[in-house]
């Protein structure tokens, strides 16, 4: 979005963010017109054709349909509309738009084709900032927190639960989906995706999205690709090697796509090899469908289209959010490009057939959308758990958690945590049925507001430990906290990093929380820290306190969710889905984020596999958490079929405590030749009674052995011996077995099952 590009740059990295907010541009002279035609009224009922018969084939319906239309409504079905009214372009969304909602494209009542209308994004039913009334709505937890789960179920019934509140608000396409790779801890929208490892991400993604299109919603998988940072990202330049990039971003891309079969694929702002993303051959051509086979379409980011001819031909199909693009590219320019014969009428009907296999895939013909009431209460219980299933339990010393009856003083200390728990910033912000527990912080406006969802985890806290004293201090005055940990039998500090779109953050908490938590911890070793951030920071102080917990943004339930890992209710059993490193100086680029070129020299070594590859120990490795009890992997065995590995193991619940283990299986080749030294090839969490034992097996995707071969255009695995691990992360290997993988090449249309 325009508006969006201008406020950007002034945030970077900040850790000031809260100061420094951009003054709009002068207003526009004259409303914006994209030269769009004027479809003539229609009141009788739809016409009716093949495309009218659900038996047939959304391929089939799709080109019967493309058949029946005039030039004038397939141009209609390729240009979206922003939905919210836009005072400094002197824009006014149409009347038949959703207020405050991120877009809209208008029906075509002769053929029965539904308008689409879509909303924001992956944590449930956003409202943009610039509405007057925000529709309150159930957040998840980030998409971050999500991937903590390493659980599928988890994520599938998330996305069932935000799909149906989109249905039920009017939404038949969902702008969710995000699987970019987290390569650069500081990135500010990193809480909107899966984390670091290709197959994680593109498993759990893939199931927000196959739930969400359970309610016939389209899902749009995005920001397709290589938009990894937030620092200059209109015009950022993401440089990688083909070969590397396809078993890194794009294998994350890639296995999501094939697994969940979104309606669409959104095409990001950045460049890549210099040229845009939204108007890149390579990307929405070459890899997406001649490899890939996507049926679906393509949708520009608002704002991400920067050419008419360029963009049709390269692949996109429907140019999002005016009039976000310098110019409504695919309005009269598209109109003028066909009569003039440098867009052929061939590729027009292309990209509406792609869009109409989309709706048709999904269900939208036969699924008119009506407004309907929301089952709020029970969609509360749906957030709460997946935020329990991602919390993590990175330090427990001593025991400290659970909290037991013997803590008679608790002292709770700063985040907000007696009103309730942040969320990140940006498009993709939902907000909450009661409203923001903590208005008033900057900025207030885009990429703000800055929101805490009323879930107080104090007041829980409180409420489970009734016997208990439990004070608060704002962590303000750190020698009045101090004072107050001083006091008290146990100390939870909850610390935050506010992280949003349009912004990079540094690796660490928001302004003076490091030196509090260390005054904390020097008055109380017996004080839990509680993270609310975007992604990794660093712990500075980690040393001098008991326990921590990653808590992510964990959603409009989160404070519930929060004290009930605190208090035992829940054990916790979240895995981290990124590496948390000791510094920037471990990060392959220590650098801030910068303009212009965004080189990744680190290929496809992205994360753990850094690390790996470079010996650097992290403050918590990848796929690294505790749980209030213990649990034992062992029996592993592996063998080899069809070209796939296939890893048997058990897991015991050794300890006292039912509880979640995540059995991860890694794969290496003895000989070397990867990117590092190993990958994860798949993961099984298993829930286990005290004692209990069982079995898990997990089967290796054969691309996950290949590396690409850039000049054949193939997946190639060199076959020879392969060491198959049991982890309980990436760094802590308990049973190693070697098989032997057959020499074996792919091609690049290759897909499981
Ligand atoms: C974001 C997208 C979002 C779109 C519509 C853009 O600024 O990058 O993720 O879907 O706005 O709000």
């Amino acid at each position: 979005m325009t508006f969006r590009v201008a406020v950007a740059p002034l945030l970077l990295l900040s850790g000031a963010v809260s100061a420094q907010v951009a003054a709009p541009p002068p207003p526009a002279k004259q409303a914006p017109d994209a030269g769009m035609p004027a479809l003539a009224p229609w009141d009788k009922p739809p016409i009716k054709g093949v495309w009218s018969d659900a038996t047939q084939t959304p391929d089939a319906r799709a080109k019967a349909l493309v058949a029946a239309m005039t030039t004038d409504e397939k141009h209609t079905l390729v240009f979206g509309y922003f939905g919210t009214d836009f005072p400094i372009s002197r824009y006014i969304a149409p009347k038949a738009a959703l207020e405050g909602s991120a877009g809209y494209v208008p029906a075509i009542l002769r053929l029965g084709i539904p308008a689409q209308f879509q909303t924001d994004a992956g944590v449930g039913v956003a409202t943009q900032g610039g509405a007057k009334v925000k529709r309150g709505r159930t957040a998840l937890p980030s998409g971050l927190a999500i991937a903590a789960s390493w659980d599928r179920d988890v994520a599938r019934a998330g996305g069932a639960m935000i799909g149906d509140e989109a249905r039920r608000s009017g939404f038949n396409v969902m702008l969710a989906g995000g699987v970019n790779l987290l390569r650069e801890p500081r990135n500010g929208r990193n809480f909107e995706y899966g984390g670091e490892d290709p197959v994680l991400a593109s498993s759990i993604v893939a199931q927000q999205v196959i739930g969400i299109q359970s309610n016939h919603v389209v899902s749009t998988i995005k920001h397709y690709a290589f938009n990894d940072q937030e620092t200059d990202r209109n015009t950022g330049n993401s440089v990688i090697d083909h070969s590397a990039a396809r078993v890194s971003d794009l294998l994350a891309f890639q296995l999501a796509i094939e697994q969940a079969k979104p309606g669409s694929i959104m095409c990001s702002y950045n460049r890549v090899d210099g040229t845009h993303a939204c108007e890149n051959t390579w990307l929405l051509t070459d890899v997406l469908r001649r490899d890939w086979g996507f049926k679906g379409y393509v949708m520009s980011d608002w704002g991400a289209a920067h050419s008419t001819v360029a963009a049709a031909t390269a692949g996109l199909d429907q140019d999002s959010g005016f009039p976000f693009d310098s110019k409504p590219f695919f309005g009269r320019p598209l109109r003028e490009a066909i009569d003039q014969g440098t867009v052929k009428p061939a590729q027009l009907d292309l990209m509406v057939e792609r869009i109409l296999y989309g709706m048709f895939a999904q269900g939208l013909f036969e699924h008119p959308l009506q407004q309907q009431p929301i089952d709020m209460v029970g969609h509360a219980a749906v957030t709460r758990a997946a935020a329990e299933a991602g919390t993590v339990l990175l330090k427990n010393a001593r025991n400290l958690l659970p909290l037991t009856a013997s803590a008679k003083r608790i002292a709770i200390i700063g985040g907000h945590a007696d009103k309730g728990v942040l969320a990140g910033g940006g498009s993709s912000l939902v907000y909450p049925a009661e409203g923001n527990a903590v208005p008033g912080i900057a900025p207030t406006f885009w990429p703000g507001p800055v929101m805490y969802y009323p879930s107080s985890p104090m007041a829980e806290i409180q409420r489970q430990a009734p016997g208990a004293v439990v004070r608060y201090a704002d962590g303000n005055d750190p020698a009045a906290a101090a004072a107050l940990a001083k006091d008290s039998d146990v100390v939870i500090v909850f610390a935050t990093q506010w992280a949003g779109e349009s912004f990079d953050v540094a690796m660490a908490l928001d302004g003076k929380q490091d030196a509090l938590i260390d005054a904390i911890g020097d008055a109380n070793r017996n004080t839990v820290v509680v993270l609310e951030t975007g992604g990794p920071v660093m712990m500075p102080w980690l040393d001098k306190v008991g326990a921590v917990l990653a808590a992510w943004y964990p959603g409009t339930a989160g404070g519930a969710a929060i004290a009930n890992v605190l208090t035992g209710k829940v054990n916790p059993s979240g895995r981290l889905p990124v590496t948390f490193p000791r510094g920037v100086d471990q990060l392959p680029d220590p650098a801030v984020p910068h303009s212009g070129d965004v080189v990744y020299r680190e290929g496809a070594t992205v994360g753990y596999k850094w690390f790996d590859a470079k010996a650097f120990k992290p403050l918590f490795p990848f796929g690294y958490g505790l749980s209030y009890t213990q649990f034992a992997g062992s029996g592993l065995k592996a063998g080899v079929a069809n070209g796939a590995i296939t890893a048997r193991f058990q897991m015991r619940n050794t300890g006292a405590r039912a509880g979640a283990a995540i059995g991860q299986i890694y794969v290496s080749p003895v000989a070397g030749g990867w990117e590092a030294p190993k990958r994860l090839g798949g993961f099984a969490k298993v829930a286990l009674a005290p004692g209990a034992s069982k079995s898990a097996s997990v089967t290796v995707d054969p691309r996950l052995l290949a590396t690409w071969d850039e000049a054949g255009q193939q997946w190639r695995i060199a076959g020879g011996a392969y060491r198959v691990m049991l982890g309980t992360s990436a760094a802590d290997i308990v049973q190693t077995v070697t098989v032997t993988v057959p020499a074996r090449t792919m091609p690049a249309t290759w897909r499981a099952r």
